[in-house]
């Protein structure tokens, strides 16, 4: 068996590995999309903090904190009101708690990655006014939909992210229109951002100026 046929099916047992361990984890993000951003936060060069914005009951956040953890480098900082977007107030936990922080906590404390994780409760706009944890290797931007909003997390957020620094949107969909409209800008602004890799619905930028 040739070294890179090795190397592939050991990524495809990692990735169902910890799809297995992941898979109570209510939300969204399918497990090649999460295995991309574990790929992220334990391979990719630079130095600096990794954030997410939309955290929800914590399952991007494990993919995220197992990479990172992995290599031992930074805690993940995960930033959500967990109050849940428009489009969650009829989901059942949102209408008995209000909130989805206690399901985050318990998720990520099931999996042995809370201590791994800086939750931060607040708007994303409040917590980017507020940031003082200096550069941005990679952010994850899977918060507000509307194109004002994802447009604003990555106004406030990318600018933290240097050169070499990593972006990633998820649900880059057309049934996501604002998402859909600012990802066409930002691949526009071909002189700042390279698209490098879409994985699923997620599509991944890197900043080259
Ligand atoms: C699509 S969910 C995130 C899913 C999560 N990344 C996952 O993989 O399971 C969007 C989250 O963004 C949060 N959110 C929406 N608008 C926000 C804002 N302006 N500030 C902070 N959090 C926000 C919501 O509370 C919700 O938990």
């Amino acid at each position: 068996m040739t070294p890179n046929l090795c190397i592939e099916l050991h990524a495809v047992d990692e990735m169902v590995g910890l799809a297995m361990r992941f898979r109570h984890i209510e939300g969204w993000l399918g497990d090649h999309e999460g295995y991309l951003l574990f790929r992220l936060a334990r391979d990719a060069e630079g130095a600096g903090a990794i954030v997410e914005i939309g955290s929800w009951m914590g399952r991007s956040t494990a993919w995220l904190a197992a990479g990172s953890i992995a290599t031992g480098r930074e805690r993940v900082r995960a930033v959500d009101t967990f109050t849940g977007s428009q489009e969650h107030q009829n989901h059942d936990l949102i209408r008995r708690e209000g909130t989805t922080y206690h399901r985050f906590t318990d998720n990520l404390e099931g999996v042995g990655l809370f201590e791994h994780v800086e939750p931060i409760i607040a708007e994303s706009r409040n917590a980017a006014r507020d940031w003082n944890g200096g550069a941005i290797r990679l952010l994850f931007i899977d918060g507000d939909h509307q194109y004002e909003g994802v447009k604003t997390d990555f106004d406030l957020w990318a600018k933290h992210v240097p050169t070499g620094g990593f972006v990633v949107f998820d649900d880059v969909a057309e049934k996501h229109p604002g998402v859909w409209k600012f990802i066409g800008e930002l691949r526009g602004d071909s002189a700042h951002w390279q698209h490098v890799i879409s994985v699923g619905k997620t599509a991944t930028f890197q900043r080259i100026a």
